[in-house]
């Protein structure tokens, strides 16, 4: 069975300046161009999908993302090692 994803963007002169990804209810992908973090993107596209999304998970030291998911009503439910080091499980 094929798992279909959801794509979010946030485009400035047609190029791509952030995006999301949600399988389901779960986000699982959210990140802003280098050069274009700090001025709102990444706030402004989760909320594009933030009505359908209640899951998550983050690095442990990834505050910005931490901060940002905690503003939106997000919770530190548990924490995960995945292959790419530990992670927190987060919820609304
Ligand atoms: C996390 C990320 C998506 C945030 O995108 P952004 O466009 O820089 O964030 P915004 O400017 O919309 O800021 C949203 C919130 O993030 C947090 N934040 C952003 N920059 C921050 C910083 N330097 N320090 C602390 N918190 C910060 C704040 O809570 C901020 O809210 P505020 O502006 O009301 O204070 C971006 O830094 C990124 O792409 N990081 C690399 C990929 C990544 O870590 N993705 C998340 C994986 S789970």
């Amino acid at each position: 069975m094929a798992i279909i994803g959801t794509t979010y963007v946030i485009k400035n002169n047609k190029k791509i300046k952030g995006y999301a990804i949600r399988f389901g209810s779960y986000l699982h992908f959210l990140a802003v161009d280098k050069k274009c973090r700090g001025k709102g993107i990444g706030r402004k596209v989760i909320k594009k999908a933030l009505p359908k999304i209640r899951t998550l998970r983050v690095h442990i030291n990834n505050k910005k993302a931490i901060q940002l998911y905690v503003s939106l009503g997000f919770q530190i439910i548990g924490t995960d090692r995945r292959l790419t080091g530990l992670q927190y499980l987060m919820k609304r």
